[in-house]
Order: structure tokens, then sequence, then C-alpha cells
């Protein structure tokens, strides 16, 4: 809705309006983000005492397009430094395009070669509004673009504005953590070279007040996979301005003549019904317009790596794909060990051929065996990694990221290929679409596990570039080999969940999101993760107790409950399973399967009643439970559980006891548990609406 006399524009979705509007200096700013406006009222917008046309004094504006311009302070999303040395921008608006969906404005600077595109884009059904950035040298002189976020978003003003994010390390991912924002910037990102375990690119901004189920938030979310930073900036007024983009100080990147930078998607999501509510907005969004298959459901899988790690022949993996088929799992993924001299963590990484010793007649045998036994075969990669004991790093040492004079530091007897090579990409896709083409290969669990060190690129007039390009070509190898096999479906892995990201999801199936599997632990993780990415995606695997990592004993119903809230796996050493826990794990795996559809495409809303928590996922007339307590205070008896957005008129049959339940009593006084009273007590709950 383009109110063309006043530059006013409103990006309207479902529910929302994001209202932006060009002011009389050419400055793109926000106006408006939140509950939808008819264009009468978005005009009235301009009537507010601090509307663009009337500045109060004193008080820094806020753009919705961060370029650096004369008299802005704060913070810059989009800077560049021109050939001469001249670093702020004096832009021009030129246009405002719309084509379905999609506002796009165009800026050109007043005097230098250089045209800035920010373009909004809507989708029907969802509020989630994506916002991609454009820098196009249409000069001949080289231009250094020192930042270039993809959105620089206006959150409406707010009395206490708080600051919801996801942090964490290795095996202790997506922590979510509330903190009202401290004055000035707050920045968070990665320099890793991948999205990170310590950050995850999402936000959240709220009021102080917002419950799980009340009150209005503004989120955003990167799709990239690379290095990224997040600056939430706190004004002297309290208003906030969150600036989302990707690379991170100090690198540049330089942009030739005739060259353009796209920057990745940066999403954004006003919900007016608390964080809940915007948990499931992502949801819906991820399984609309992100990821590559949302119509099919996820497979059990079952994955050797627990059970077996380094030490095991093809026997080994045919006795546990045996024991995984007949509990009813349905992929059966070999892990880490089963190429080049990969007998240990030591060498073969870049090998990527069987390993004679374990594998004589190759990869046929298991697969068949597997394919068999009813079940898809996956095979895990680390295409990214070498060993420097391995053939590929003895023939190519320059290949991997090093600088000259400077150590080459390994993680985990590993170093980093340089990606960001052609040659090097080009490779890396070869090799794996070989591997593809001669095994019956249905699925990939795609492993990187450590971070850049010494990222340089000696030889390249330009290495900064290495920290974009790396990321750009492991999408194109991705998209290339999907083309390319269509039924192959990816795992992402980074260490657990070091690479969780909407540009990974864009391409890939479901993602592995710890290598922590602790119950107990994967609650808050996978609390965390659910903030922003649906059930659907997430790996979730039963393993052995006493848990490798943790060591605690946890009972078998609780390790599957934990799991069954988002993409159910096994990963224990079946081998040793007695045969009542593999009995029962059987009996789950098949509860799994009916409630399947809900977890993993329904709507999820948190649940909490005194020390029991859990989720809900509904979807259609199905509503499923899933509660877990670790541990009661002083034999306090469990309150009865609430649960939310069921309809007060219908009635609920309880698939364990057959009672049926009215939907106003669920909501208001809530459902019995029954659950057990000793410690680590579970329940998976299936409630039917009767017609
Ligand atoms: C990483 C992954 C694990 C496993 C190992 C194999 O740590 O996160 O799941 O694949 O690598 O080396």
């Amino acid at each position: 809705m383009p109110a063309r006399d006043t530059r006013l524009w409103s990006i309207d979705t479902p529910n929302t309006s994001y209202v932006v509007t060009v002011d009389e200096h050419d400055r793109l700013r926000g106006l408006h983000w939140g509950p939808r406006l008819s264009p009468e009222q978005a005009l009235a917008l301009l009537d507010l005492p601090e509307s663009p046309f009337r500045p109060v004094v004193g008080r820094e504006p806020r753009f919705d397009l961060g370029a650096g311009s004369a008299f802005q302070y704060g913070h810059n999303g989009v800077q560049v430094r021109f050939a001469d040395g001249t670093r702020d921008l004096e832009l021009v608006f030129a246009e405002a395009i719309e084509e379905e969906g999609d506002l796009t404005f165009v800026f050109t600077d007043r005097h230098y070669p250089l045209e800035v595109r920010t373009r909004y884009r809507s989708h029907p059904g969802t509020d989630v509004i994506e916002r991609t950035l454009a820098l196009r040298n249409t000069g001949t002189e080289q231009i250094e673009v020192v930042r270039a976020d993809s959105a620089t978003w206006v959150v409406p003003g707010l009395d206490t504005p708080r600051l919801s994010q996801l942090h964490g390390e290795w095996g202790a991912e997506t922590q979510l953590t509330r903190t009202t924002i401290p004055h000035g910037e707050t920045v968070i990102g990665s320099r890793r070279g991948i999205t990170s375990h310590q950050a995850n690119p999402w936000v959240v901004i709220d009021d102080g007040a917002a419950t799980e189920t009340s009150g209005p938030v503004w989120s955003t979310a990167l799709a990239w996979s690379g290095t990224w930073r997040i600056t939430v900036e706190k004004g002297p007024t309290g208003s906030v301005v969150v600036s989302v983009g990707f690379g991170h100080d100090p690198i540049a990147i330089r942009l030739g003549g005739g060259e353009t930078l796209e920057t990745p998607i940066a999403a954004g999501l006003h919900t007016a019904g608390g964080f809940a509510s915007a948990a499931s907005a992502w949801h819906d969004y991820a399984l609309a317009h992100v990821l590559p298959h949302p119509e099919e459901v996820r497979p059990i899988l079952y994955n050797s790596w627990e059970a077996t790690e380094f030490d095991f022949t093809a026997e080994d993996q045919m006795r546990l794909a045996d024991r995984a088929a007949a509990m009813g799992c349905e992929l059966f993924v070999m892990d880490d060990g089963w190429f080049g001299a990969r007998v240990n963590d030591r060498a073969g990484l870049g090998d990527w051929t069987p390993n004679p010793d374990r594998f004589p007649d190759g990869l046929g045998p298991l697969i068949k065996h597997v394919h068999g036994n009813g079940m898809r075969f996956g095979i895990w990669v680390e295409p990214e990694m070498v060993n420097p004991d391995s053939d590929l790093y003895r023939a190519h040492p320059d290949w991997v990221y090093h600088q000259p004079h400077r150590r080459r530091s390994e993680v985990r007897q590993q170093l980093v290929l340089n990606l960001a090579r052609p040659d090097v990409a080009d490779y890396i896709h070869a090799r794996l679409d070989e591997l593809l083409s001669e095994n019956e290969i249905d699925f990939v669990k795609w492993d990187m596990n450590r971070p850049f060190t010494e990222a340089g690129w000696p030889g390249s007039d330009d290495p900064d570039r290495l920290w974009f390009d790396h990321t750009r070509n492991l999408y194109a190898i991705l998209d290339r080999l999907r083309a390319d096999h269509p039924a192959l479906r990816i795992e992402s892995c980074s260490s657990g969940g070091g690479r969780v990201d909407f540009g990974m999801l864009r391409r890939t199936d479901q993602v592995w999101i710890s290598d922590n599997t602790d119950a107990v632990d994967r609650i808050a993780i996978q609390d965390g993760f659910a903030q922003v990415y649906p059930a659907r995606v997430m790996g979730a695997w039963v393993t052995d107790s006493p848990n490798p990592l943790t060591r605690r004993e946890v009972p078998l119903d609780f390790r599957f409950h934990v799991a069954m809230a988002g993409v159910l796996a096994v990963g224990g050493d079946l081998r040793i399973w007695s045969d009542e826990d593999q009995a029962r794990g059987a009996e789950l795996v098949s509860d799994y399967k009916r409630i399947r559809p809900a977890v993993q495409l329904g709507r999820r809303q948190p649940l909490r009643a005194g020390a029991v928590t859990g989720v809900q996922y509904d979807r259609g007339d199905q509503t499923v439970v899933l509660v877990w307590r670790k541990a009661r205070s002083f034999a306090y008896p469990d309150p009865l559980l609430k649960l939310h957005g069921l309809d007060p008129d219908a009635r609920y049959r309880d698939g364990r006891t057959g009672r049926v339940h009215h939907g106003a009593i669920l909501a208001t006084h809530g459902l019995e548990l029954g659950l057990d009273p000793a410690d680590y007590a579970s329940a998976m709950i299936e409630l039917t609406r009767l017609p």
C-alpha cells in the first residue's frame, strides 16, 4: 500500500503491518511494526509528534536502512569505503519497486557509483517478513564493504525492553535467557566460520512483561551459516533497533566494478500472543517457506556413533541394523569411521572411500543388508575437513586455511579445507557425487567439527572473502547434490548444534542439535531450540543409561518421552540392551509413529505444572502431551496440567483411560497426569477431539 505523495509504504501480513517512509532527506525510516493497520491508520502515523517530518530535537532518528549519513552516531548497518577513502553514504531515493509480495527500495549514492537495494518480502499465510540488501558497484573502481547488514529493524517504544537470546557451548546448545536490554549496543554473533554453539542468530524483544501466552513480541532470525552478528541498540530514550547481518569485525568485502553483493535473508516477525505464539509462527514459516520437503515426516533413525565410536566392523554395523529394524527404526545411519584410514580421529578425514579392512567389498553388502531389513541407509561425512594424516592433505597441503609464517592450529587433529577456493569446492562436490552415485545412499549426515583458525588464503588478493565464499560454496554443493540426487535427504551437524539456522535448513532436512543426549539436559536444549526451529527438524536420540557424557542414569521411558518431542531416533548400543528394554523400545517407537504427524507438523505449546514440564502438540483432532518430572519435593502431588488452545466447547477422549474431558475444564483446571511418584516420571498422553 504506497501512498505516493507521502512516500509511505506498508508491508502487510495477515496480522501485522510494517510501515516505512522515505523522509525529506531520502532516508528510509521505520514508523510502525505491530498490529495490522488500515491504509488510513497507517497514514495517521505521519501526524504523530515524532513523525520523520517533525523530528523531536535532541532525539536521534531511527533508520530502517542503517546507512551511515551525517549525524548518525548510532549503529550503522551499512558501511562502505570508496576508492578515495570517503566513508559516509549519501543516498538518494530512486524508486520503490513493487512486485508480487516484494517491495524493493532503490537508492543511489549522490556522488559515487553505488546502488543500494533493500527488499522486503512477505508470503501469504505468515507474519514473517524477509529482508535482504543488495549493494551494486556501478563503476569501475573497487568499493570496500565494511558492513552490510540484511536488515535494521525498528522496534516501537517499550518501557523496559528485554532481550531473549540463545547461548551455549558444545554439549549445552540453545540455552534460552531473557535479560533487560542495557543502554548502548549489545552484540551477539559468531567469528568461528559457522553459526556456532555459543549463540544462535535469533533474538526476541519484548517489553519485559510478555509471557508464553500473552504480550507483544518482536523477533528476528538470520538465514546464514557462517559468521554473523546481531546488534541490539537501545537509544537514550529507550527505543530499540536491531541490526542483523553476516560477517564479523574486522573483515570487509571488496566489491569490484559491476559486482553485486547480496546478503542473506534476515526474517522478522511480530506477534501479539507471547513467546509461544512467536515460536509457533516461526515453525509455520519454516514448514511453509524454508524446508525443502516440509510435507514429509522424518523417519525414525538409528545412528551407530555412541554405540561403536571408531571401533567396529561391517558385521557390527549389520548386527546393530538388525536390532534397530526389530525396534521399528526406519533409517540406519553409519557414523564416523568407515572411510580411508579413519579408525580413530587422528587420520583419514578427506579420503572418502571405504576403509579397505572394514569394507573389503565396499559399502554394497552393508547397504544391501540395511535395505533388506526394510530401512533406508545413511552415512556420515565431514567434507569440509582433513586430517593432516590423510592422502588428501599429503597431496594438497595448500588446500587448508592457513597463513604464511603461522602455525596451523589443529582441533581434534583436523584442519579446515579452504572451501572458498573454487577448485577445492569442485573437488569436494565431485567426491561426494561419486560416493552417492556409486552407492545407494539415502541420507547423509553432514558434519563440521571445528571452527576456523588462521583463516588465511595465501595468494588471494581478497582473502577476507573466504568468510563468505566458504558458506556460499557449501550451499552450492548441497544444492547441487540435492538437485542431482533428488531422493537424498540431509542432516546438518556441527559437533552437535554448531550450525543450525534458516540458511542451513533451506537445504537440509533435519539437524543434530547437540552431542549431549542426556534426556534431562535435553529438555532445556530442546526448549531453546523450539523458540525458533520446528520439532520436524529436531533430531533427538535415545541413548544408553548411564549417559556416556553426563553419567546420569535415567529410565528408558523418560529418555524416550523426551526424544519423542522431536524427530525420535535411537543412538544406544542395541547390542547390549536387555530384551526387556528392546521390547519396551519397540512399543515406544510404535507409539511415536502414531503421534509423529502431530509432533512434527503440529502446533507446539510449552506446558508447566509444579515440577512437571512438557509440551503439547496439536494437529487436527489430535492433541499430544509429553510430560517429564525429574523429581518431586516434599512428596507434594503433581498439580493438574492446564492445556492450551483447545476448543472450550469440544470434548476430548484420553487415550490412556478412555475418559472424556471438556476442553473448557482442561484449559481452566487441567488434566490429571497420574505420573509415577518416583523420580524421572514421564508420560505420553493422546487426546482425541470427539466429533
Ligand atoms: C561429531 C558429531 C557426532 C559424531 C562425531 C563423529 O562430534 O556431533 O554426532 O558424528 O562427530 O566423529
